[in-house]
């Protein structure tokens, strides 16, 4: 069984091969002309898809070797994301898929990043819990099969990426917020600042990071903070110190409603599952817990077609296809087939 998987749903155009639930090639050409705009723009994400669909679609089956006529399932994203960014991959896999009388998936992004921890080896087993923090969602999600989840709490404001790239950003840093707070964070101090812990308190699996992030921009007003003459060590410090409010919150909420749903293994996956310092702490409270911790590698943790080839070739096994009908739905939620 052989599908092609494609991912257009954000600001990354990637496509990949994954036969018989193995990954043959993934091809990723993220868009880097968003960075002078400080975040992605819409209309720039579709064009740019519109310009990279056919060589990274093309890439990716050349690496994998395999013609057109050899695959037995295309896959595409029809949501969650952006509506024009979507259209573009959905088009292009309805239409490669009508042409070849392939059938064709419609696959939901967030299934997708939950399918990222499934490309590695070993996979965690069902039931796991997974934690999804990426640029537009921050969820806890209880996987009985990929097939068989539920959603046990979400965030009632801002994502947890989002609330990375808002920080960088009242810093003055370069895009994507992220990463350029994770480098900053590793040479600071986190005890340098004590931000809140939004919602560590609470019982329930629901996230907030607004308050969190608002408490960043106070701080900074305090200071009198100017990006021009700012120390380096001070910015590190507020990063260190801003991460490790969020990776208290992620890393403390995951593994207490581990043990209280009595899984074995839990995941992390979404884009913010790059940060190091997350990954290190999980690891840390994991092996103290006698849990196992799955974590994508870092290429599969940013959006990615393998994650969405992967998702496509478990829907295709169970004999879920989609109509041509379907329409790209840039709210989809999780739990909605
Ligand atoms: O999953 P993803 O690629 O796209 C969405 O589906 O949103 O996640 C992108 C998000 C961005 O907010 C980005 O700043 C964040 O992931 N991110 C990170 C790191 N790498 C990417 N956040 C913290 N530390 C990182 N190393
Ligand atoms: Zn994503």
């Amino acid at each position: 069984m052989i599908v092609l998987g494609i991912e257009t749903s954000c600001d990354e155009t990637s496509a990949a091969i994954v036969e018989n639930g193995t990954l043959r090639s993934n091809v990723t050409a993220a868009q880097l002309d968003h960075a002078r705009f400080g975040g992605v723009v819409p209309e720039l994400a579709s064009r740019a898809h519109q310009r990279l669909i056919v060589p990274v679609v093309q890439q990716a089956l050349d690496t994998a070797g395999v013609r057109p006529n050899d695959l037995d399932g295309i896959a595409a994203v029809n949501g969650p994301g952006l509506a024009g960014a979507l259209l573009v991959g959905l088009s292009f896999g309805k239409a490669l898929a009508f042409a070849t009388g392939k059938p064709f998936i419609a696959v939901n992004h967030m299934e997708g990043h939950l399918a990222s921890n499934l490309l590695e080896d070993p996979r965690p087993e069902y039931p796991f819990l997974n934690l999804t923090v990426s640029g537009g969602h921050t969820q806890l999600v209880l996987v009985r099969s990929l097939h068989d989840v539920t959603v046990l709490g979400e965030t009632i404001d801002d994502a947890a990426g989002e609330a990375f790239d808002k920080v960088a950003k009242m810093l003055g840093l370069e895009y994507p917020g992220g990463p350029a707070v994770d480098r900053r964070a590793a040479r600071g101090n986190a005890s340098a600042v004590v931000f809140p812990r939004p919602g560590l308190d609470r019982a329930d699996d629901s996230f907030s990071f607004s308050g969190l992030k608002t408490s960043v921009l106070y701080y900074l007003r305090e200071q009198a903070y100017d990006p021009t003459t700012a120390s380096e060590s001070f910015i590190a410090d507020v990063c260190a110190s801003f991460q490790a409010a969020v990776i208290d919150v992620l890393v403390g909420k995951l593994f207490r409603a581990a043990a209280r749903e009595r899984v074995r293994a839990v995941s992390i996956a979404g884009g913010v599952s790059a940060n190091r310092g997350l990954r290190q702490r999980a690891q840390h409270v994991a092996d103290t817990q006698g849990v196992r911790l799955c974590m994508p590698r870092m290429e599969f943790c940013t959006d990615n077609g393998a994650m969405i080839a992967m998702a496509g070739y478990l829907r295709l096994m169970a004999r879920h296809t989609s109509s041509f009908e379907i329409s790209i739905e840039p709210n989809r939620s999780l739990t909605r087939v």
